[in-house]
Protein backbone atom coordinates (compact mmCIF):
# COMPACT_ATOMS: atom_id res chain seq x y z
CA UNK A 1 0.00 0.00 0.00
CA UNK A 2 1.47 3.18 -0.77
CA UNK A 3 1.06 6.34 1.16
CA UNK A 4 -0.47 8.28 -1.56
CA UNK A 5 -4.00 5.84 -0.65
CA UNK A 6 -3.94 6.32 2.47
CA UNK A 7 -7.06 8.66 3.59
CA UNK A 8 -8.89 9.28 6.88
CA UNK A 9 -7.89 10.49 10.37
CA UNK A 10 -6.79 9.22 13.62
CA UNK A 11 -6.72 11.31 16.59
CA UNK A 12 -7.17 14.04 14.45
CA UNK A 13 -4.59 13.58 12.26
CA UNK A 14 -4.49 12.27 8.70
CA UNK A 15 -3.41 8.90 7.98
CA UNK A 16 -0.27 9.98 5.99
CA UNK A 17 1.38 11.94 8.26
CA UNK A 18 1.06 8.86 10.57
CA UNK A 19 2.22 6.82 7.74
CA UNK A 20 5.61 9.51 7.22
CA UNK A 21 6.02 9.79 10.93
CA UNK A 22 6.33 5.55 11.51
CA UNK A 23 8.45 5.87 8.28
CA UNK A 24 11.38 8.26 9.90
CA UNK A 25 10.55 6.33 13.13
CA UNK A 26 11.57 3.06 11.77
CA UNK A 27 14.78 4.42 10.22
CA UNK A 28 16.00 6.16 13.25
CA UNK A 29 15.71 2.80 14.85
CA UNK A 30 17.73 0.83 12.25
CA UNK A 31 20.71 3.36 11.97
CA UNK A 32 20.63 3.59 15.78
CA UNK A 33 20.88 -0.44 15.99
CA UNK A 34 23.64 -0.58 13.26
CA UNK A 35 25.65 1.97 15.73
CA UNK A 36 24.67 0.05 18.58
CA UNK A 37 25.64 -2.79 17.06
CA UNK A 38 29.26 -2.01 16.52
CA UNK A 39 29.60 -0.28 20.14
CA UNK A 40 28.42 -3.74 21.87
CA UNK A 41 31.49 -5.48 19.29
CA UNK A 42 33.83 -2.61 20.44
CA UNK A 43 32.76 -3.75 24.23
CA UNK A 44 33.04 -7.19 23.98
CA UNK A 45 36.50 -6.66 22.62
CA UNK A 46 37.50 -4.89 25.46
CA UNK A 47 35.88 -7.14 27.87
CA UNK A 48 37.36 -10.08 26.48
CA UNK A 49 40.52 -8.51 26.54
CA UNK A 50 40.29 -7.87 30.21
CA UNK A 51 38.78 -11.38 30.55
CA UNK A 52 41.85 -13.44 29.53
CA UNK A 53 44.26 -10.74 31.68
CA UNK A 54 41.65 -11.71 34.60
CA UNK A 55 41.86 -15.59 33.84
CA UNK A 56 45.90 -14.96 33.66
CA UNK A 57 46.53 -13.93 37.08
CA UNK A 58 43.24 -16.13 38.48
CA UNK A 59 45.34 -18.98 37.56
CA UNK A 60 48.52 -17.59 38.78
CA UNK A 61 47.15 -16.45 42.36
CA UNK A 62 45.37 -19.49 42.63
CA UNK A 63 48.62 -21.84 42.28
CA UNK A 64 50.34 -19.28 44.95
CA UNK A 65 47.02 -19.59 47.80
CA UNK A 66 47.34 -22.81 47.10
CA UNK A 67 51.31 -23.41 47.77
CA UNK A 68 50.90 -21.32 50.75
CA UNK A 69 48.09 -23.58 52.09
CA UNK A 70 50.31 -26.93 51.54
CA UNK A 71 53.14 -25.09 53.43
CA UNK A 72 51.09 -24.97 56.02
CA UNK A 73 52.78 -21.64 57.43
CA UNK A 74 50.80 -18.54 58.03
CA UNK A 75 52.99 -16.51 55.67
CA UNK A 76 50.89 -13.69 55.86
CA UNK A 77 52.62 -10.64 57.26
CA UNK A 78 56.22 -10.19 55.82
CA UNK A 79 56.83 -7.14 57.56
CA UNK A 80 56.83 -9.07 60.93
CA UNK A 81 60.18 -10.87 59.92
CA UNK A 82 61.60 -8.16 59.22
CA UNK A 83 65.89 -8.06 60.22
CA UNK A 84 66.35 -4.39 59.63
CA UNK A 85 67.87 -4.81 56.41
CA UNK A 86 66.38 -1.08 54.39
CA UNK A 87 65.32 -3.51 51.84
CA UNK A 88 62.31 -4.57 53.19
CA UNK A 89 60.85 -1.08 53.29
CA UNK A 90 61.36 -1.12 49.32
CA UNK A 91 58.48 -0.11 46.74
CA UNK A 92 59.13 -1.19 43.58
CA UNK A 93 56.95 0.11 40.55
CA UNK A 94 56.58 -1.79 37.54
CA UNK A 95 54.84 0.57 34.90
CA UNK A 96 54.15 -1.92 32.76
CA UNK A 97 53.75 -0.98 28.71
CA UNK A 98 50.84 -3.16 26.98
CA UNK A 99 52.08 -5.94 24.48
CA UNK A 100 55.88 -5.48 25.46
CA UNK A 101 56.22 -9.15 27.16
CA UNK A 102 54.91 -7.59 30.61
CA UNK A 103 52.59 -10.63 31.45
CA UNK A 104 55.80 -12.59 31.31
CA UNK A 105 57.39 -10.77 33.45
CA UNK A 106 54.80 -9.83 36.34
CA UNK A 107 54.35 -13.91 35.96
CA UNK A 108 58.05 -14.03 37.42
CA UNK A 109 57.21 -11.76 40.30
CA UNK A 110 53.94 -13.65 41.21
CA UNK A 111 56.44 -16.69 41.19
CA UNK A 112 58.90 -15.58 43.01
CA UNK A 113 56.59 -13.66 45.54
CA UNK A 114 56.79 -16.51 48.22
CA UNK A 115 59.61 -17.92 47.66
CA UNK A 116 61.60 -14.08 48.27
CA UNK A 117 59.02 -13.03 50.34
CA UNK A 118 57.48 -9.65 49.02
CA UNK A 119 53.72 -8.76 48.12
CA UNK A 120 52.98 -8.46 44.39
CA UNK A 121 50.34 -5.98 43.87
CA UNK A 122 48.44 -5.13 40.91
CA UNK A 123 46.97 -1.46 40.07
CA UNK A 124 43.33 -2.02 37.90
CA UNK A 125 42.74 1.63 36.93
CA UNK A 126 39.39 2.57 35.72
CA UNK A 127 38.86 1.55 32.08
CA UNK A 128 42.24 1.04 31.78
CA UNK A 129 43.12 4.61 31.69
CA UNK A 130 46.92 5.45 31.70
CA UNK A 131 46.76 8.47 33.31
CA UNK A 132 45.35 9.08 37.04
CA UNK A 133 43.30 12.92 38.22
CA UNK A 134 46.38 14.85 40.45
CA UNK A 135 43.66 13.64 43.58
CA UNK A 136 44.29 10.53 42.74
CA UNK A 137 47.76 10.35 42.30
CA UNK A 138 47.95 11.94 45.81
CA UNK A 139 45.83 9.07 47.15
CA UNK A 140 48.37 6.27 45.04
CA UNK A 141 51.68 7.85 46.39
CA UNK A 142 50.42 8.30 50.30
CA UNK A 143 48.75 4.84 50.32
CA UNK A 144 51.56 2.82 48.70
CA UNK A 145 54.07 4.38 50.76
CA UNK A 146 52.21 4.34 54.10
CA UNK A 147 51.14 0.75 53.63
CA UNK A 148 53.85 -0.67 55.98
CA UNK A 149 52.07 -4.04 56.68
CA UNK A 150 52.46 -4.75 52.75
CA UNK A 151 55.99 -4.29 52.55
CA UNK A 152 58.64 -5.14 50.79
CA UNK A 153 56.12 -5.01 47.29
CA UNK A 154 56.17 -4.77 43.64
CA UNK A 155 52.72 -2.40 42.44
CA UNK A 156 52.55 -3.39 38.29
CA UNK A 157 49.71 -1.73 36.36
CA UNK A 158 49.27 -0.03 33.33
CA UNK A 159 50.14 3.77 34.44
CA UNK A 160 52.25 6.54 32.80
CA UNK A 161 55.29 7.48 34.58
CA UNK A 162 54.75 9.71 38.09
CA UNK A 163 57.40 11.41 39.60
CA UNK A 164 56.99 11.07 43.21
CA UNK A 165 59.38 13.54 44.50
CA UNK A 166 56.34 16.58 43.52
CA UNK A 167 54.50 14.88 46.12
CA UNK A 168 56.40 15.32 49.26
CA UNK A 169 56.66 11.88 50.58
CA UNK A 170 59.84 10.54 52.12
CA UNK A 171 60.52 7.12 50.65
CA UNK A 172 60.68 6.91 46.48
CA UNK A 173 59.72 3.50 45.28
CA UNK A 174 62.15 1.83 42.73
CA UNK A 175 61.18 2.26 38.95
CA UNK A 176 61.60 -0.63 36.69
CA UNK A 177 60.34 -1.10 33.17
CA UNK A 178 60.50 -2.77 29.76
CA UNK A 179 60.54 -1.52 26.20
CA UNK A 180 60.16 -3.11 22.98
CA UNK A 181 60.77 -2.25 19.25
CA UNK A 182 58.00 -0.21 18.34
CA UNK A 183 56.97 -1.94 15.02
CA UNK A 184 57.04 -5.10 16.66
CA UNK A 185 55.00 -4.18 19.62
CA UNK A 186 52.09 -2.49 17.21
CA UNK A 187 52.03 -5.07 14.94
CA UNK A 188 52.15 -7.66 18.61
CA UNK A 189 49.04 -5.58 19.56
CA UNK A 190 47.05 -5.65 16.30
CA UNK A 191 47.39 -9.46 16.04
CA UNK A 192 46.46 -9.56 19.69
CA UNK A 193 43.09 -7.74 19.64
CA UNK A 194 42.03 -9.57 16.62
CA UNK A 195 42.91 -13.50 17.44
CA UNK A 196 44.36 -13.42 21.11
CA UNK A 197 47.00 -15.34 22.26
CA UNK A 198 48.78 -18.62 23.34
CA UNK A 199 47.70 -18.72 26.23
CA UNK A 200 43.98 -19.71 25.11
CA UNK A 201 44.43 -20.21 21.45
CA UNK A 202 41.22 -21.29 20.66
CA UNK A 203 39.26 -18.13 22.03
CA UNK A 204 39.21 -15.88 19.12
CA UNK A 205 38.50 -12.63 20.00
CA UNK A 206 36.62 -10.01 17.84
CA UNK A 207 37.56 -7.04 16.19
CA UNK A 208 34.94 -5.77 13.67
CA UNK A 209 34.55 -9.22 12.18
CA UNK A 210 37.49 -8.58 10.29
CA UNK A 211 41.14 -10.36 9.51
CA UNK A 212 42.51 -8.06 7.38
CA UNK A 213 46.24 -8.40 7.79
CA UNK A 214 48.27 -5.76 9.00
CA UNK A 215 49.93 -5.26 5.38
CA UNK A 216 46.19 -4.44 4.23
CA UNK A 217 45.63 -2.42 6.73
CA UNK A 218 48.76 -0.19 6.07
CA UNK A 219 48.07 -0.28 2.09
CA UNK A 220 44.87 1.72 2.49
CA UNK A 221 46.12 4.16 5.37
CA UNK A 222 43.59 1.98 8.07
CA UNK A 223 42.97 3.20 11.34
CA UNK A 224 44.05 0.76 13.47
CA UNK A 225 47.53 0.43 12.07
CA UNK A 226 47.89 4.72 11.90
CA UNK A 227 51.37 5.48 13.09
CA UNK A 228 49.78 7.90 15.73
CA UNK A 229 49.60 4.05 17.36
CA UNK A 230 52.92 3.89 17.66
CA UNK A 231 53.02 7.11 20.18
CA UNK A 232 52.57 4.64 23.40
CA UNK A 233 56.33 4.28 25.23
CA UNK A 234 57.36 7.83 25.04
CA UNK A 235 54.56 9.24 26.68
CA UNK A 236 54.57 6.22 29.07
CA UNK A 237 57.90 7.79 30.13
CA UNK A 238 56.93 10.63 29.73
CA UNK A 239 53.99 11.31 32.39
CA UNK A 240 51.48 12.72 33.42
CA UNK A 241 51.73 15.90 31.11
CA UNK A 242 49.37 17.45 28.74
CA UNK A 243 52.30 17.35 26.19
CA UNK A 244 53.12 13.84 26.09
CA UNK A 245 50.19 12.39 25.18
CA UNK A 246 50.40 14.31 21.56
CA UNK A 247 51.87 12.12 18.81
CA UNK A 248 55.29 13.72 17.53
CA UNK A 249 56.03 16.45 20.16
CA UNK A 250 59.76 16.83 20.92
CA UNK A 251 59.46 17.18 24.50
CA UNK A 252 57.67 14.69 25.01
CA UNK A 253 60.49 12.88 23.86
CA UNK A 254 63.20 14.29 25.49
CA UNK A 255 61.12 13.84 28.73
CA UNK A 256 60.95 10.35 28.06
CA UNK A 257 64.71 9.87 27.85
CA UNK A 258 65.45 12.13 30.77
CA UNK A 259 63.25 9.94 33.26
CA UNK A 260 64.23 7.20 31.98
CA UNK A 261 67.91 7.86 32.82
CA UNK A 262 66.81 9.61 36.19
CA UNK A 263 64.10 7.88 37.63
CA UNK A 264 64.40 4.70 36.45
CA UNK A 265 66.88 1.85 38.17
CA UNK A 266 66.91 -0.14 34.89
CA UNK A 267 64.46 -0.46 32.11
CA UNK A 268 65.23 -3.68 29.96
CA UNK A 269 64.41 -4.82 26.60
CA UNK A 270 62.11 -7.17 25.80
CA UNK A 271 64.13 -8.66 22.55
CA UNK A 272 66.76 -9.57 25.62
CA UNK A 273 64.40 -10.76 28.73
CA UNK A 274 67.17 -13.35 30.04
CA UNK A 275 69.67 -10.42 30.12
CA UNK A 276 67.36 -8.09 32.09
CA UNK A 277 66.46 -10.76 34.96
CA UNK A 278 69.69 -11.52 35.39
CA UNK A 279 70.55 -7.76 35.83
CA UNK A 280 67.52 -7.11 38.38
CA UNK A 281 68.94 -10.53 39.86
CA UNK A 282 71.94 -8.74 40.33
CA UNK A 283 70.92 -5.20 41.59
CA UNK A 284 68.11 -6.31 43.21
CA UNK A 285 68.61 -10.07 44.90
CA UNK A 286 66.19 -9.38 47.96
CA UNK A 287 62.86 -9.97 45.21
CA UNK A 288 64.92 -11.56 41.97
CA UNK A 289 67.14 -13.98 43.62
CA UNK A 290 65.94 -17.19 41.35
CA UNK A 291 64.52 -15.38 38.51
CA UNK A 292 67.34 -16.39 35.87
CA UNK A 293 66.79 -20.08 37.37
CA UNK A 294 63.18 -19.38 36.60
CA UNK A 295 63.61 -18.46 33.13
CA UNK A 296 66.03 -20.99 31.93
CA UNK A 297 63.76 -23.49 33.19
CA UNK A 298 61.42 -22.12 30.05
CA UNK A 299 57.72 -22.37 31.70
CA UNK A 300 57.37 -18.81 31.59
CA UNK A 301 58.88 -16.49 29.33
CA UNK A 302 56.60 -17.78 26.07
CA UNK A 303 53.52 -16.96 28.42
CA UNK A 304 52.16 -14.39 26.08
CA UNK A 305 53.05 -14.66 22.17
CA UNK A 306 50.34 -13.60 19.76
CA UNK A 307 50.01 -16.92 17.37
CA UNK A 308 49.12 -15.63 14.65
CA UNK A 309 52.36 -13.53 13.73
CA UNK A 310 53.09 -13.13 10.04
CA UNK A 311 55.99 -10.82 9.33
CA UNK A 312 54.98 -7.53 7.44
CA UNK A 313 55.76 -6.81 3.85
CA UNK A 314 59.21 -4.70 3.10
CA UNK A 315 57.11 -2.38 1.87
CA UNK A 316 54.81 -2.10 4.66
CA UNK A 317 57.86 -1.71 6.85
CA UNK A 318 59.02 1.02 5.03
CA UNK A 319 55.95 2.68 4.34
CA UNK A 320 55.93 2.36 8.69
CA UNK A 321 59.45 3.73 9.43
CA UNK A 322 58.77 6.42 6.78
CA UNK A 323 56.49 8.66 9.42
CA UNK A 324 57.46 10.79 11.72
CA UNK A 325 56.32 9.41 15.03
CA UNK A 326 57.93 6.00 14.17
CA UNK A 327 61.32 7.82 13.68
CA UNK A 328 60.71 9.13 17.35
CA UNK A 329 59.50 5.88 19.06
CA UNK A 330 61.80 4.63 17.55
CA UNK A 331 64.68 7.16 18.81
CA UNK A 332 63.65 6.64 22.06
CA UNK A 333 63.95 3.15 22.07
CA UNK A 334 67.53 2.66 20.47
CA UNK A 335 68.33 5.58 23.59
CA UNK A 336 66.62 2.27 26.06
CA UNK A 337 68.59 -0.51 24.39
CA UNK A 338 72.08 1.41 24.35
CA UNK A 339 71.44 2.50 28.18
CA UNK A 340 70.50 -1.41 29.00
CA UNK A 341 73.50 -2.57 27.15
CA UNK A 342 75.64 -0.50 28.90
CA UNK A 343 74.24 -1.40 32.31
CA UNK A 344 74.65 -5.01 31.02
CA UNK A 345 77.81 -4.80 30.10
CA UNK A 346 79.18 -3.34 33.82
CA UNK A 347 76.89 -6.09 35.85
CA UNK A 348 76.77 -9.36 33.85
CA UNK A 349 79.72 -11.30 32.15
CA UNK A 350 79.74 -14.28 30.30
CA UNK A 351 81.82 -17.51 29.81
CA UNK A 352 82.54 -19.55 26.92
CA UNK A 353 79.44 -21.51 26.35
CA UNK A 354 77.47 -18.49 26.61
CA UNK A 355 76.19 -18.95 30.71
CA UNK A 356 75.74 -15.39 31.85
CA UNK A 357 77.08 -14.70 35.55
CA UNK A 358 76.92 -11.74 37.66
CA UNK A 359 80.12 -9.56 38.40
CA UNK A 360 81.79 -9.90 41.71
CA UNK A 361 81.64 -6.52 43.93
CA UNK A 362 84.40 -4.49 42.93
CA UNK A 363 84.26 -2.17 45.93
CA UNK A 364 85.11 -2.39 49.76
CA UNK A 365 85.19 -0.11 53.18
CA UNK A 366 88.35 0.19 54.55
CA UNK A 367 89.52 2.86 57.51
CA UNK A 368 86.80 3.16 59.00
CA UNK A 369 86.93 6.29 62.29
CA UNK A 370 86.28 6.25 65.40
CA UNK A 371 86.63 2.29 65.69
C1 LIG B 1 39.72 -4.11 37.19
O1 LIG B 1 38.61 -3.91 38.03
C2 LIG B 1 37.37 -3.98 37.36
C3 LIG B 1 36.28 -3.62 38.35
O2 LIG B 1 36.39 -4.37 39.54
C4 LIG B 1 37.20 -5.38 36.77
O3 LIG B 1 35.97 -5.48 36.09
C5 LIG B 1 38.34 -5.63 35.81
O4 LIG B 1 38.25 -6.93 35.27
C6 LIG B 1 39.66 -5.47 36.51
N1 LIG B 1 40.74 -5.58 35.52
C7 LIG B 1 41.69 -6.53 35.59
C8 LIG B 1 42.70 -6.50 34.52
O5 LIG B 1 41.72 -7.35 36.47
C1 LIG C 1 45.93 1.49 51.06
O1 LIG C 1 44.82 0.96 50.33
C2 LIG C 1 44.35 -0.29 50.82
C3 LIG C 1 43.28 -0.80 49.90
O2 LIG C 1 42.46 0.20 49.46
C4 LIG C 1 43.88 -0.13 52.27
O3 LIG C 1 43.41 -1.37 52.76
C5 LIG C 1 45.03 0.36 53.10
O4 LIG C 1 44.62 0.57 54.42
C6 LIG C 1 45.60 1.65 52.51
N1 LIG C 1 46.79 1.97 53.28
C7 LIG C 1 47.13 3.20 53.63
C8 LIG C 1 48.34 3.35 54.46
O5 LIG C 1 46.48 4.17 53.25
C1 LIG D 1 38.34 -14.29 7.27
O1 LIG D 1 39.06 -15.48 6.92
C2 LIG D 1 38.24 -16.58 6.66
C3 LIG D 1 39.12 -17.81 6.43
O2 LIG D 1 40.39 -17.48 6.01
C4 LIG D 1 37.35 -16.31 5.44
O3 LIG D 1 36.51 -17.40 5.18
C5 LIG D 1 36.49 -15.08 5.74
O4 LIG D 1 35.73 -14.71 4.62
C6 LIG D 1 37.39 -13.90 6.16
N1 LIG D 1 36.51 -12.82 6.61
C7 LIG D 1 36.63 -11.58 6.15
C8 LIG D 1 35.69 -10.59 6.74
O5 LIG D 1 37.45 -11.26 5.32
Amino acid sequence: MSIARLSGNFLGFPLKLWAVVLFFFLICLSVYRVFDGLNNQILMLTDSRSKMEKAITKLQLERIDIDQGQQGSAQGDFSKEKGGDISDNTVILYNRVPKTGSTSLAGVLYDLCTINKYYVIHLNTSRNQRTLSLADQMRFITNITNWDTKKPSIYHGHLAFIDFSRFGVKQLPIYINMVREPLDRLISYYYFVRYGDDFRPHVKRRKAGDNESFDECVARDGVDCDPKNLWVQIPYFCGHHADCWEPGNEWALEEAKNNLVHHYLVVGITEELRSFLAVLEAALPRFFHGATALYNQGTKAHLRQTIKKWPPKPETVEKIKDSHIYRMESEFYEFAVDHFHYIKSQTLRKNANGEIYIKEKKFLFEKIRPR
